[in-house]
């Protein structure tokens, strides 16, 4: 199962995710047409400290990230659609394969999105995600606010532009990003997908690094061979999935410590490693990054907040 593609069109996982979607994303869309004001510092500030309260009352930091990182991550430099516009929260985005499961995101931030209405909804995904990663344990990330959000579902870009967790893997950029590739090396991919959002190797090892958070479920991406480890049977939160690291609430660089050992066999085989995890290992370019990181935790949450600034602002216009 680790082969299986996150984003493809699968007609199982739409129709798994199409009953919550639609629940979570009619009120989401009312909201949208109402009037927006410039939210001030304060406002921020209070809203920010929501969002910190809901990631530690729901334990619910992965599936945060994962939200904010699916709305930037279909960015293309080339053609300047996609990115951080708030767009994921449109039906036709949110029903893209590789989105299973974010219906649930959304639907948490649902309450903190009608409190503070001048927040826009690119902000609010962004804000929570930089929050869930500060409250888990993990860097301070110097977020810029003020994103003008998508209007309308024009914005949703064509499916297939977020990245694959194995073979077959496809283009991931051009007119027809969903067609499966030449290339199907998994270093390949990544390069394809981060290369044309403008990121660079070091942010896709550095970015990467986040999965030292959560877990995959077999009924969400399908890229989980295990549905449940002793990690994650009693969650906090949703229980079940196969995470990478043992305490998949807690951000640091045990995602790299974890690949190493995989390599070398001594990690608990209960513990995740997807195709384009692996990579990172076997690429002569990206390797280094991951002894790097592995070795420095400084290091690694100094380029993963500075990578994580630059994935947060993708195809963002700010008032
Ligand atoms: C490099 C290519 C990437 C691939 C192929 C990939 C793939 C996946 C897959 C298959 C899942 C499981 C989803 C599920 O079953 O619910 C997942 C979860 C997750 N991903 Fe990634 N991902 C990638 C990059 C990233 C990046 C760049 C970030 C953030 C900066 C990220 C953050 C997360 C988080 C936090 C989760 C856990 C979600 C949860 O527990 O609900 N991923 N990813």
């Amino acid at each position: 199962m680790i082969g299986s593609k996150i984003n493809a069109p699968r007609a199982s996982m739409a129709s798994r995710a199409a009953a919550p979607l639609r629940a979570a994303a009619r009120p989401v869309r009312r909201l949208a047409v109402a009037p927006m004001a410039k939210a001030s510092a304060a406002t921020l500030a209070e809203c920010q400290a929501e969002c910190a309260a809901l990631v530690k009352k729901a334990s619910c930091a992965p599936i945060l990230v994962r939200l904010a990182w699916h709305d930037s991550g279909n960015y293309d430099a080339t053609t300047k659609t996609g990115g951080a516009n708030g767009s994921i929260r449109f039906d036709p985005e949110m029903k893209h394969g590789g989105n299973a499961g974010l219906p649930l995101a959304v639907k948490l931030l649902e309450p903190i999105k009608k409190k503070f209405p001048d927040v826009g909804y690119a902000d609010l995904f962004q804000m929570a995600s930089a929050t869930a990663i500060e409250v888990s344990g993990g860097p301070k990330i110097d977020m810029k606010y003020g994103r003008v959000d998508a209007a309308d579902e024009s914005a949703v870009p064509p499916e297939g532009r977020l990245p694959s967790a194995g073979a077959p893997f496809q283009e991931a950029q051009g007119p027809e990003p969903a067609k499966e590739a030449k290339d199907q090396s998994p270093q390949g991919h990544l390069r394809r997908v981060f290369g044309r959002m403008g990121l660079s190797d070091q942010d896709i090892v550095a970015l990467s690094g986040a999965h030292t958070l959560g877990r995959a479920f077999k009924n969400r991406s399908g890229a989980a061979p295990l549905e449940s480890t002793k990690f994650t049977k009693d969650g906090p939160g949703t229980k079940g999935g196969q995470s990478w690291t043992e305490e998949w609430l807690k951000f640091d660089n045990r995602y790299f410590t974890m690949l190493l050992e995989a390599e070398a066999g001594t990690c608990d085989p209960e513990l995740l490693q997807l195709a384009t995890d692996n990579a990172l290992l076997t690429d002569p370019a990206f390797r280094p990054l991951v002894e790097k990181y592995a070795k420095d935790n400084a290091a690694f949450c100094a380029d993963y907040a500075a990578a994580h600034k630059r994935l947060s602002e993708l195809g963002s216009t700010f008032e």
